[in-house]
């Protein structure tokens, strides 16, 4: 791996805001493979930063109106593709009638990268791991494509071609995937088997089977990071459908689904190891889905009328070019702040080098360690993979905003100083802004929870022990 700048991208791209879907289409009909297309920016950005993409044209979605939230009409489910991976996982809708893929995003990298990442990013990466599509293709899902010569839909089971490569034209955008009905009687399982919690699969696995009594009226499998695209195990459904569910049917179709992937070896697995670990998930996968699919549903939550208004407005269009510099509007710990920045800086060099707020520490600078986080409008970000221009108009919270103005310190603070939770101190920034996310999204964290949400930030001397104490400590403490 090869960084050549620490706080700004490597190279110069033009900065493009659309404020419509037609704008976005236009623009990147327009520029062609020159362009990118720009979402929660957790991929692409990592991508730059190693210097695997260097796109002239960055066309950001985050303006775009009416491409963020779920909503459900003629029985149908539509997630806008700018909807974030945690919004999937905590949504009560997506967790009464698609828990499958409440699953796949719940086991879906760190905390920050959930909330930053989005269902359209995680797709269009085509990764042949992504822990979303898998179980997007066992619920049947389709993919809208939005481009200069109308709307298409494709199954997310058509839509990648090969690893990083889709079926998405020149000038197409993903907008929104599409989810059936939710079958009766079926019950489906997520699996996953990754070096450490917050890494991509070595192997994961989704299974959905229909129960007709003692018979397995449907089956769907499907697997990541075992093929050049994620794989719907056809041959091992075969097995199954029609049969009664037994020990013997079971085994066999995992063993057939072990023939069926074409693993690789890799950093972060051995192809003979996948393998065994196919076999493995889709054994236990068959088994819990099949004990699911014989309990009584629970009760159904109102559905979705219409995306969520929280979206962020829309301005007017924006095309920046990569040398011009701009100024920027941003609220920083309260105090209003303005800055000149080119395309190409990023949010943490403006904290850090522009205005002096150092407490936001650079680790790895490519997502994997947290060091660097912050609130954006009341949200995690990773401040080392957000562009200053994207920004423009937030709020930010740093460190340095923890304690209030009459110097008192943040509960978090006093309770990490009574815990002993830090030693060199470089991850606490990160801890703190974590935590208090933490605290905002489940008020009454259990060590299980507390260990779930920071399990992306590293820290190098202290040991997780006290810093799980502290942050239990502010509640329990009070
Ligand atoms: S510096 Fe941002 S995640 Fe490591
Ligand atoms: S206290 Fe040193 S890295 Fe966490």
């Amino acid at each position: 791996m090869h960084i050549t700048n620490t706080h700004i991208l490597v190279h110069e791209f033009d900065y493009l805001e659309p404020a419509s879907v037609e704008e976005a289409v236009d623009l990147l009909a327009r520029y062609g493979p020159e362009a990118r297309v720009l979402a929660g920016g957790t991929d692409l950005l990592v991508q730059m930063k190693m210097e695997r993409l260097a796109p002239r044209y960055l066309v950001s979605i985050g303006r775009v109106p009416g491409l963020e939230g779920i909503s459900v009409q003629d029985g149908r489910t539509r997630i806008g593709a700018r909807t974030s991976i945690r919004t999937l996982r905590n949504d009560p809708w997506v967790r009464a009638c698609y828990p499958v893929l409440a699953e796949a995003c719940a086991s879906f990298s760190t905390t920050q990268v959930q909330v930053m990442g989005t269902l359209g990013g995680n797709l269009g990466n085509a990764s042949p791991a992504s822990d979303t599509a898998p179980a997007l293709i066992v619920l049947g899902a389709e993919a809208v494509l939005q481009g200069p010569k109308g709307a298409r839909r494709v199954p997310v089971e058509e839509f990648f071609v090969g690893p990083g490569r889709s079926v998405l034209e020149p000038g197409e955008l993903l907008v929104a995937v599409e989810l059936p009905s939710p079958q009766a009687g079926a019950g489906g399982a997520f699996l996953k088997v990754g070096r450490v919690a917050a890494d991509l699969a070595k192997v994961n696995a989704t299974v959905v089977l229909v129960r007709e009594e003692d018979r397995i009226a449907d089956a769907r499998l499907a697997f990541g990071a075992v093929a050049p695209t994620p794989l719907r195990a056809r041959r091992a459904e075969a097995v199954l459908v029609g049969q009664r569910f037994s020990e013997e049917v079971v085994a066999e179709a995992a063993r057939v689904a072990s023939e069926e992937v074409s693993p690789i070896d890799d950093v972060r697995s051995t192809a003979w190891y996948r393998r065994e670990i196919t076999r493995v998930l889709a054994y236990d996968g068959l088994h819990r889905a099949w004990e699911r699919a014989g309990q009584p549903a629970g009760p159904t939550p109102t559905a979705p009328a219409s995306p969520p208004s929280a979206v962020a407005p829309a301005r007017a269009p924006r095309h920046i070019r990569a040398e011009q510099e701009v100024q920027v509007q941003l609220t920083v710990n309260g105090q209003r702040r303005r800055v000149w920045v080119t395309p190409n800086e990023l949010l943490l060099n403006v904290l850090r080098e522009k205005l002096h707020l150092t407490g936001t520490k650079y680790g790895c600078g490519i997502g994997e360690c947290s060091a660097c986080t912050v609130h954006v409008d009341g949200r995690l970000a990773l401040s080392c993979l957000v562009l200053a221009v994207a920004v423009d108009g937030s709020e930010v919270l740093t460190v340095e905003g923890l304690a209030g103005r009459d110097g008192k310190l943040h509960p978090l603070q006093e309770s990490f100083i009574r815990h002993a939770a830090f030693q060199c101190g470089y991850c606490t920034p990160g801890m703190l802004l974590t935590a208090k996310s933490l605290l905002e999204e489940i008020p009454n964290p259990t060590e299980e929870d507390v260990r779930d949400y920071l399990k992306g930030n590293l820290c190098r001397c202290t040991g997780y022990a006290a810093i799980v104490r502290a942050v239990l400590g502010v509640k329990r403490e009070e």
